[in-house]
């Protein structure tokens, strides 16, 4: 079998953490896939930086656009991040000219989810977003096949690295949310504009996401409530400890009378329950499913190796030559929406 051509848009943080692992793993990805992983093309706005990795043998686009287009390339992994402007025309210009495409742009999809997933499907390639929920849990994996003969009934979870990173570190020295804040941004696991993890902004994209996958409607972030931890304060956390309670920002999408309806607000979650130990920049998912009952998974949810692991997992899925339905929205629902795109089947 030919080698699975890999072109790289964005090389910061995750698009490096995917050449080490190609790097490091090369031959047990092609023994488990029958197939070789060759990165054959690059883009990114300096090409001097020390990656750790050899990059002498690939070829170099300034243009990520181009590079989404060129005809040497079977696997676009879009590492750009952006919810429009560049990243958006990489993935759509990928799919256009029949490449598969791999993201971890979660606020892309929050926002283009269902229209990108219907360019997808017309164009029979592969839309991979593993990493853009969650990090390296594999979360939409685990709902999409291994919870598959499930109706989910509800799905919820610690869905920012660096809220639970500062609302851990909050409780653990009594500080207030400004100084701890400084120190995750430090760590390098916040957002660009970090607004949008203290805010509940990036958990509300990756609620959406799950919420498309899990109940089988379109992605609606519009839809989502959300509130974030800004107005925490130490002395809220104490009080909830003095309770027998953790306070966790959780994201929230349940079935209710037809609908489903999304959240993501701070809750006071009992101290001996799972969810409440999971501490620091680890994330967790629950999904309850009707016959499965309630699975917990746990893991680190933002950082290099984690999320580049989640990106090399839908990169073995194409090179298998896997043809998963993006969100498997009913082809009814996949029609424009009229705005009542919650509405679950
Ligand atoms: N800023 C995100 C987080 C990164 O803290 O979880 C991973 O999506």
């Amino acid at each position: 079998t030919k080698p699975l051509r890999i072109g790289i848009a964005g090389l910061g943080t995750v698009g490096a953490g995917t050449l080490s692992i190609i790097e490091a793993h090369g031959k047990l990805l092609a023994a488990r896939c029958g197939r070789e992983f060759h990165v054959t093309a690059v883009s990114a706005r300096d090409r001097t930086r020390d990656r750790g990795v050899d990059l002498s043998a690939v070829r170099w686009f300034d243009n990520a656009v181009e590079l989404a287009a060129d005809s040497e390339i079977d696997v676009v992994l879009e590492l750009i991040g952006g919810s429009d402007g560049i990243a958006k025309e990489v993935v759509e210009t990928a799919l256009a000219n029949g490449k598969h495409v791999v993201t971890a742009n979660k606020a892309l999809l929050a926002h283009h989810g269902t229209q990108l997933a219907r360019a997808a499907e017309d164009a029979r390639v592969y839309l991979g977003y593993e990493a853009a929920v969650a990090g390296g849990i594999p979360v939409i994996k685990s709902l999409r096949e291994g919870l598959g003969g499930n109706a989910i009934d509800r799905v919820y979870g610690i869905l920012n690295g660096t809220c639970n990173y500062i609302l851990t570190a909050m409780r653990e020295s009594g500080r207030d949310f400004s100084e701890v804040l400084e120190e995750a941004q430090a760590l390098g696991y916040a957002e660009a504009d970090p607004s949008f993890d203290v805010d509940g902004v990036d958990a509300a994209h990756k609620l959406a996401i799950l919420t498309a996958l899990a109940f089988g409607c379109e992605v609606d972030f519009d839809s989502v409530s959300v509130e974030g931890i800004r107005e925490i304060s130490a002395l809220d956390i104490a009080y909830a400890e003095e309770l027998g309670y953790r306070i966790k920002l959780l994201g929230i999408a349940q079935q209710s009378e037809g609908a489903v309806l999304q959240r993501v607000h701070p809750c006071m979650v009992a101290k001996e329950t799972p969810i409440a130990n999971v501490e620091g920049v680890f994330n967790a998912v629950v999904a309850e499913g009707d016959f499965v009952g309630r699975i917990l998974s746990e893991g680190a949810g933002a950082g290099a190796g984690p999320t580049a692991s989640a990106v090399v997992a839908d990169m073995m899925d194409i090179a298998r030559g896997s043809t998963l339905p993006t969100f498997a929205i009913p082809a009814a629902q996949l029609a424009p929406s009229k705005g009542t795109s919650m509405a679950a089947h």
